[in-house]
């Protein structure tokens, strides 16, 4: 049966294109989610995605995919420097997850540098645009979803 990967965009990422150009490129959300759904019919996995700006929306979602989804893969945004909250979420459904973002974190300010979500993933990807999200997808298909 095709595998399932939830693609989850956190905060304020619906604002992509309008949103500090410099540093997040000016591709919109759903230009990014149109590339990841070519490549997804390529690799032969179905996705299913989701944004929200509300951290209790984004738990919901990823609680969501127990038993329903295969993997996940998500931009937790801002949330991804403090929300224990969708750490634990993460951790709950016990399945692999990707952490990926758009701008390299680490080259940024100092609170971007850490990741509480980073342990409870498989890998991180920083700093590549776009192909952040598709390596991501790359790598769940090949290594995680099989
Ligand atoms: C981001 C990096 C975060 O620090 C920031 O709060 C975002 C976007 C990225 O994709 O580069 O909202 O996750």
């Amino acid at each position: 049966m095709q595998k399932k990967i939830f693609v989850i965009h956190g905060p304020n990422l619906n604002m992509l294109g309008i949103r500090e150009p410099a540093v997040y490129g000016t591709m919109t959300l759903d230009e990014i989610n149109t590339s990841l759904q070519e490549l997804a019919g390529k690799l032969d996995v179905e996705l299913d995605f989701f944004q929200s700006n509300s951290e209790g929306a984004l738990i919901d979602k990823i609680q969501s995919a127990y038993g329903t989804a295969d993997g996940i893969i998500i931009n937790p945004g801002a949330y991804t420097h403090y929300s224990y909250a969708i750490r634990d979420a993460i951790s709950s459904v016990s399945l692999p997850a990707i952490e990926v973002h758009l701008s390299d974190i680490h080259s940024r300010e100092e609170f971007r540098r850490i990741s509480v979500i980073k342990p409870v993933c498989k890998a991180q990807i920083s700093g590549l645009g776009k192909d952040s999200y598709l390596l991501a997808l790359r790598e769940m298909a090949s290594k995680y979803v099989k």
